[in-house]
Order: structure tokens, then sequence, then C-alpha cells
């Protein structure tokens, strides 16, 4: 303070030309000498060292903690921009104060013929280029890192969870998240940014759904995602697939169902759009009305056939509600394919899958009926379900039968694990996810929820000549013997 009293009291007996050197001077010297010049300064200089330490660190691969990019590039950044900003606010102020005093009212001006003032210009210029190009890079990875997987399913970390978890063990795992949230374009990517923010709103105060609805409404149209790597004209042809189930009366031999299932596409033979695949020829459209949000109520269903045909199909029982806006929508991929990558278990495909791979020993009597009511409990946290799991599942088959505990101690521990292990992939009750929170529509399993095929191929859709949406067994696959 004292220095800079004998300063303000100076000017007036110092020379022509230092007092010509005085706004500039004066402004430079703002930067440093007031305390809020020095944390600009300060904010700067250890906002770019961090963030070029971290950007080294990241690009090394050395530490995978998504907080780090987030620290790396989206709080240092901020540092050093409202650092940069801080600098010059500060020497206007400081200049401002000593106009008050009187002490130099002459404006800034530059005269590049002094070697003074071009050497200030020149380090102006290379120390802006060095920071747009730093902050450049960082952008540019910053922009990356958003985009991430990584970013998406675990900075939020505990909404997405479950999503991130089901993504991990599906055949799109190494699909970032963006392919099918965000999609290319700048309009989606600045809306998706957009509702980026409100999300990390609602989960910084915690009003976020549990569970996170689906469907999802805004879903970008597949054509736009799915289609970018996927030919709808593609011809798949016929698939063959093999589903085993046991019963609790026989644990040690499945029923199998053999299917081929008749995808379809673009027959080159025919040229011709057929079998699964026809919905989603561009000849073709499928449109339908459903009257809840979960789509699982189809009201109406209307078709246009590439020879200019049209038809619609009513289901009588299902009422419109009058005044409402619903939404015809185009079916898509989304419409059959609606779990491509967070795709979650039934716990009795879980257990059958135990039998067959013998995770779950078929030989211990019950152990396929205990193991349902094992992973069915409802636990209070997923905590809840590591602690007693296990123990519960001994339990029940001690009731059942204490010798079985002893001849097959090692056994059932083991089946419990495994029943633990595929709870925690499929069940946070914290989130209201539950086995059973989202389904998929690809087949017709789960027609009494509401889901698949069934629901517009239910023979009850009809149209003006009385035809239905059929549910010939042979339309979709070759019939399976049972
Ligand atoms: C192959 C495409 C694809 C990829 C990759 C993908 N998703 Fe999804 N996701 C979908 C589709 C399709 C839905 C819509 C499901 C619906 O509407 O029923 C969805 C739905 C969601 C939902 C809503 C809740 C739900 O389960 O329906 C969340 C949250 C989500 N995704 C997060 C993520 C995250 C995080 C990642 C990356 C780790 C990711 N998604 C990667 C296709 C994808
Ligand atoms: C970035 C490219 C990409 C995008 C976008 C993409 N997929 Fe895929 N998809 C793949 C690849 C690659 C595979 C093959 C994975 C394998 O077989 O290992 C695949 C496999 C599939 C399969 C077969 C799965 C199986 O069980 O074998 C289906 C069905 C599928 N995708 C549907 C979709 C749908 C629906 C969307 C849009 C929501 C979508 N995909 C978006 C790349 C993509
Ligand atoms: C009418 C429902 C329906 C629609 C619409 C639909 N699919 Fe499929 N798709 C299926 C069924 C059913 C299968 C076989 C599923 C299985 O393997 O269990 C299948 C299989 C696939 C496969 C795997 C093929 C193979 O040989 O393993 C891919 C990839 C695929 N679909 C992509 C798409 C894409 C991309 C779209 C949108 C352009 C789409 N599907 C639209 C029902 C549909
Ligand atoms: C939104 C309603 C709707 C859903 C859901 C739906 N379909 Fe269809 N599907 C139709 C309509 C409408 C037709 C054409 C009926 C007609 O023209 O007589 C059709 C026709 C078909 C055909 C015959 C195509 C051809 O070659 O002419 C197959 C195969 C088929 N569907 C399979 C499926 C499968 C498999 C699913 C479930 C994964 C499914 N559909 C789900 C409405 C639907
Ligand atoms: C609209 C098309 C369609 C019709 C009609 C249809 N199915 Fe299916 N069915 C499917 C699809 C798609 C799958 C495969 C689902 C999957 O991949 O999980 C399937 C799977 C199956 C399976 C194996 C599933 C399991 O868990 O064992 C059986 C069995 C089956 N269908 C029987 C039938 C019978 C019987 C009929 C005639 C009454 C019939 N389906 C009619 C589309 C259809």
């Amino acid at each position: 303070m004292a220095e800079n009293e004998n300063e303000i009291n100076q000017p007036e007996n110092e020379t022509k030309e230092t007092a010509y050197r005085g706004p500039w001077g004066l402004l430079i010297r703002g930067m440093w000498r007031t305390p809020l010049g020095l944390f600009g300064v300060a904010l700067t200089t250890i906002s770019i060292t961090l963030m070029l330490v971290g950007l080294v660190i990241d690009q090394l691969g050395f530490i995978h903690n998504p907080y780090l990019g987030v620290i790396i590039f989206m709080i240092l950044p901020g540092g050093m921009v409202t650092g940069l900003l801080i600098i010059p606010i500060a020497a206007y102020l400081r200049r401002r104060q000593f106009h008050k005093f009187g002490i130099s009212r002459d404006h800034l001006q530059i005269n590049l013929s002094d070697h003074r003032h071009r050497k200030f210009v020149i380090g102006f210029v290379v120390l802006s280029v060095i920071n747009i190009s730093i902050l450049g890079i960082i952008a540019y990875e910053g922009y990356h890192f958003t985009d991430s997987a990584y970013f998406c399913g675990q900075v939020c970390h505990q909404v997405m969870e479950p999503e991130y978890k089901a993504y991990q063990r599906s055949p799109h795992v190494r699909v970032p998240c963006v392919e099918c949230h965000i999609g290319p374009g700048a309009d989606w990517f600045v809306r998706a940014k957009i509702s980026g923010l409100r999300q990390v709103l609602a989960v910084i105060t915690d009003s976020f759904s549990r569970p996170i609805p689906a469907p999802v409404t805004h879903l970008r149209p597949a054509r736009d995602t799915c289609e970018h790597c996927h030919w709808p004209e593609k011809f798949h042809g016929k698939k063959v697939k093999i589903f085993n189930h046991f019963s609790n009366d026989d644990q040690e031999n499945p029923e199998v169902h053999e299917i081929a299932l008749h995808i379809g596409g673009r027959n080159p033979q025919t040229d011709e759009f057929e079998g699964i695949h026809w919905h989603v020829s561009a000849n073709n459209e499928v449109s339908y009305l459903a009257v809840d949000e979960k789509r699982t109520q189809i009201a109406r269903v209307r078709v246009k056939r590439p020879d200019g045909s049209f038809s619609e199909f009513v289901k009588e029982d299902i009422e419109v509600p009058e005044g409402t806006e619903l939404e015809w929508r185009v079916m898509d991929c989304i419409d059959c394919h609606n779990r491509p990558t967070h795709i979650y278990d039934l716990p009795e495909e879980r257990v059958d899958f135990g039998l067959l791979s013998k995770a779950i020993n078929p030989e211990i009597t019950g152990i396929r009926e205990d193991s349902l009511i094992a992973i069915n409990k409802q636990y209070e946290t997923r905590e809840d379900a590591q602690e007693n799991m296990v123990n519960h599942l001994v339990n029940l088959q001690t009731l059942r039968n204490p010798e079985n505990v002893e001849e097959h101690g090692d056994d059932i521990k083991k089946a419990g694990e495994y029943l633990l292990k595929t709870y925690l992939d499929n069940v946070w009750p914290e989130l209201n996810v539950q086995w059973g929170t989202y389904m998929q529509h690809l087949g017709h399993q789960h027609e009494d929820l509401g889901y698949g095929c069934f629901r517009c191929h239910d023979e009850e859709h009809n149209n003006e000549e009385g035809d239905t949406i059929t549910q010939d067994c042979s339309l979709c696959h070759d019939e399976p013997d049972f």
C-alpha cells in the first residue's frame, strides 16, 4: 500500500517520456500490482499448467477416472478463461482508480514505431496464439471426451449405471452412446448438449426420474442412427435360434425350441422385400397409433404399399380417447429392437441358463424352484442382496432337505454366487429398476404384458375388407415342433 501511495505521488515529477509511458505502464502494472490482478495471473498460470499436465497423463492413458476428464476438460479451462478475463478487469479497475486521483488522463494508444510498444504488441499476440491453441486442443479433446461412452456411462455414474451395465454386455459395446443417442449433424449435437445440461441439473438436484422412462420420446429416428451402420435392404434370410426351457419337474433335460426366423430383407432373387424386415423397407410404410406411453396398446395400424394401396387396421376394443393429441408413429427399427444394447435379462431365463451351463448344478433337488425364489426376492438395496442372497438360497435348501446342503454345500454356494451376479447385472432397487422394468419387443414371449409382435399380429386388428394382421406361425418362423 505504501508503495502504491508513493507511486501516486510521483508522476508530477516524472520526465515527459515516462509520463508518456503512463497509461500503458499503469495498465500493465495493474495486472500484477493488485490482489485481483495477481489472482487472475495465478489462476491462469495454474490452470494452464495443470491442464497441460492432465492432458499428457490422459493421452498416456495412465488414469482411468472419468472425474479427471471433468476436471481437465471442464473445470480447468473454466479457470483459465476466468483468469484471463480477470486480468484486464483488474487493470481497468486500477486505471480507473488512478484517474480518480487525476494521475494520468492520457488515452491508451499504440505507437508501433515505439520499440516498447512493438515488444508489447508482439508479446500480446504470441501469448494470445499460445492461449488460443491450448484452448483449441482442450476443446477438441473435451468434445471427444463428452461424447465417449465412458463419460455418458460413468460421470453420471449412479444414474445411468443400469443402462451402462447392460450396454457393456451387449453386441453394441464397441458403439459409443452418442452414435445412437445423438447421431451426426450440428442441430442434434446442440439439442443433446442442451438436454444434457438439463439432465446434469436433474442429477445435481436429485430430481431425475427413477426409473428413467422408456420408451425415450425424443429419441432420434433410427434412419439417422441405426441405418448409418445397418442397411435395411440387407437380405438376412433365415436365422436359426435355439431356446432351452427347464421346469421345476425336470431340471436336467431342457425342452428345446428350435426356430428359423424369417428375417428377410430385400431378396436378391425376387428383388422384393420379404420377411420380418419387410416393415422397414423403403417402399412400405407401416405406422401406428398407440394409446399409452409405453406403446403397448395399439389401436390402429396403417400400411402404405408400393402399389399405392392403403389399409387401416382397427382394434375395436381399444378406445382412442377423444380430444387428446395422440401421434401416429412410423414404424422403424426401435419398434422391434427397442433394446438393441440395454438388454436386461429375466430371472427365469437366467436360472435356466445357469442350469444349462452348469453354473447351477441340476442334480440338486429343488434348486430351480429355490433359485427363482431367491433371485426374485425384493431386496431393499443391492448391498442387502450382496449380504443375504447366497444365505437365502442355502436356507431354502436346508428347509427343503438338510442332506442336500451336506452333500452339495459348495455347489449351492456357487449357484448362489451366480444368481447374485445376475441380480447385480439387472436390478437397482434404489433406482426402481427391477426385473422386467425394461422389456423387449422382439418376439411374443411376453405378449401377456403387451410386449412384442402380437401387439399388432393378434388377429384382432381388422381392416375394411375384414382381413386381420395375421398370427400364422409360419409367417415369421418355421413352425416349431413341440
Ligand atoms: C445401439 C444403439 C445404442 C447405444 C450404443 C446406446 N443406446 Fe441408450 N438407448 C438406445 C435405444 C434404442 C433406447 C430407447 C429404448 C426405448 O425407447 O425403449 C435407449 C435408451 C436409453 C436410456 C433410457 C432408459 C432405457 O433403458 O430405455 C438411457 C438412460 C440410455 N439409453 C443411456 C445410454 C448410455 C449411457 C449409453 C452408452 C454407455 C447408451 N445409451 C448407448 C440405443 C442405444
Ligand atoms: C456405429 C455403428 C452401429 C450403430 C449406430 C448401430 N449398430 Fe447395430 N450393430 C453394429 C455392429 C458392428 C454389430 C455387430 C456386432 C457383432 O456381431 O459383434 C451390430 C449388431 C446389431 C444387431 C444384431 C445383434 C445380435 O444379437 O447379434 C442388431 C439387432 C442391431 N445391431 C440393431 C441396431 C439398432 C436397432 C440400432 C439403432 C438403435 C443399431 N444397431 C445401431 C453397429 C452399429
Ligand atoms: C418388425 C420388427 C423388426 C423391425 C422393424 C426391424 N427388425 Fe431387425 N430383426 C427383427 C427380428 C425379430 C430379428 C431376429 C432377432 C433375433 O435374432 O432374435 C431381427 C434381426 C436383426 C439383425 C440381426 C440379423 C442377423 O442375421 O443376426 C439386425 C442387424 C437387425 N435386425 C437390424 C435391424 C435394423 C437396422 C432395423 C431398422 C432398419 C430393423 N432391424 C428393423 C425384427 C425387426
Ligand atoms: C405396429 C404393428 C406391427 C408390429 C408391432 C409388428 N408388425 Fe408385422 N406386420 C404389420 C402389418 C400391418 C403387416 C402387413 C399386414 C398385411 O399387409 O396384411 C405386417 C406384416 C408382417 C410380416 C409379413 C411381411 C410380408 O412379407 O408381407 C411379417 C413376417 C411380420 N409382420 C413379422 C413381424 C414380427 C416378427 C414382429 C415383431 C418382432 C412384427 N411383425 C411386429 C404390423 C406390425
Ligand atoms: C409376427 C411374427 C410371429 C408370429 C406370427 C409367431 N411368432 Fe413365434 N416368434 C417370433 C419371433 C420374432 C421370435 C423370436 C423371439 C426372440 O428372438 O426372442 C419367436 C419365438 C418363438 C418361440 C421361441 C421362444 C421361446 O421362448 O421358446 C416359439 C416356441 C414360438 N415363437 C412359437 C410360435 C407359435 C406356436 C406361433 C403360432 C401360434 C408363433 N410363434 C407365431 C415371431 C412370431
